[in-house]
């Protein structure tokens, strides 16, 4: 799903650059997230932010996915090292083979994802035996406060309590190995396939 124009311009701000930063990512290393020697697949990588900041901790490899053209165009500029950009979406996950990752990122994107439920399916399988999902989302209720405020238009059939999340993770392979629940808000996740 496209962004809305106002959300496109949030996306490059500052404070979301500083949040990945010092928050999502943090909590991910906090989870036990080792980049170094990993290969690692980010859905809905966006302009590459988060790409320049894994990139620098030399994994094997780094794929960045997304389904916005425009995006992936600025990620490309970057000309991070060991990193490539494709198009496609989170919940089709069908140009990878089986077994090719040892850890999936989601900064905040599969609220976007039409079928976020099918997403952890492909997941299972395109991990490697061990592998895990690092999630940092939003709940259907912090959405509706940013469209309350913001009117970025969010579509509501995408959205999810940080419960359902974890449920349908756990029925489709995956255990909980951290998560950390912020007001019901944001939602930060560790689930390693089963
Ligand atoms: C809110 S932005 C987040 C971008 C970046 N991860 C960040 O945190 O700044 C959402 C990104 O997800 C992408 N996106 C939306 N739906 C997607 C999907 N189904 N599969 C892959 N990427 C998607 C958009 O194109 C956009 O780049």
């Amino acid at each position: 799903m496209k962004l809305s124009v106002k959300e496109f311009d949030a996306m490059q701000m500052g404070w979301r650059k500083w949040y990945i930063e010092k928050i999502e990512l943090k909590t991910f290393m906090k989870f036990g997230l080792k980049i170094c020697g990993s290969d690692i697949l980010e859905v809905g990588c966006g302009s590459g932010y988060a790409a320049s900041l894994i990139t620098r901790e030399t994994p094997n490899s780094y794929t960045g996915l997304d389904i916005m053209p425009e995006q992936l165009a600025i990620a490309c500029g970057r000309n991070l090292p060991n990193a490539v950009f494709v198009e496609g979406s989170a919940d089709d996950l069908t140009q990878f083979p089986d077994g090719s990752f040892d850890a999936i990122l989601d900064f905040c994107i599969l609220h976007h994802v039409e079928d976020w439920r099918i997403f952890f399916d492909e997941s299972r399988r395109v991990l490697k035996d061990n592998g895990s999902i690092y999630i940092a989302d939003l709940s259907r209720k912090c959405i509706h406060m940013v469209d309350a405020v913001l009117h970025w238009g969010h579509a509501e059939e995408v959205l999810f309590s940080l419960q359902e999340l974890e449920t349908e993770a756990n029925q489709r392979g995956f255990e909980t190995v951290y998560k950390e629940n912020v007001l019901d808000l944001e939602g930060y996740f560790r689930f390693r396939k089963k």
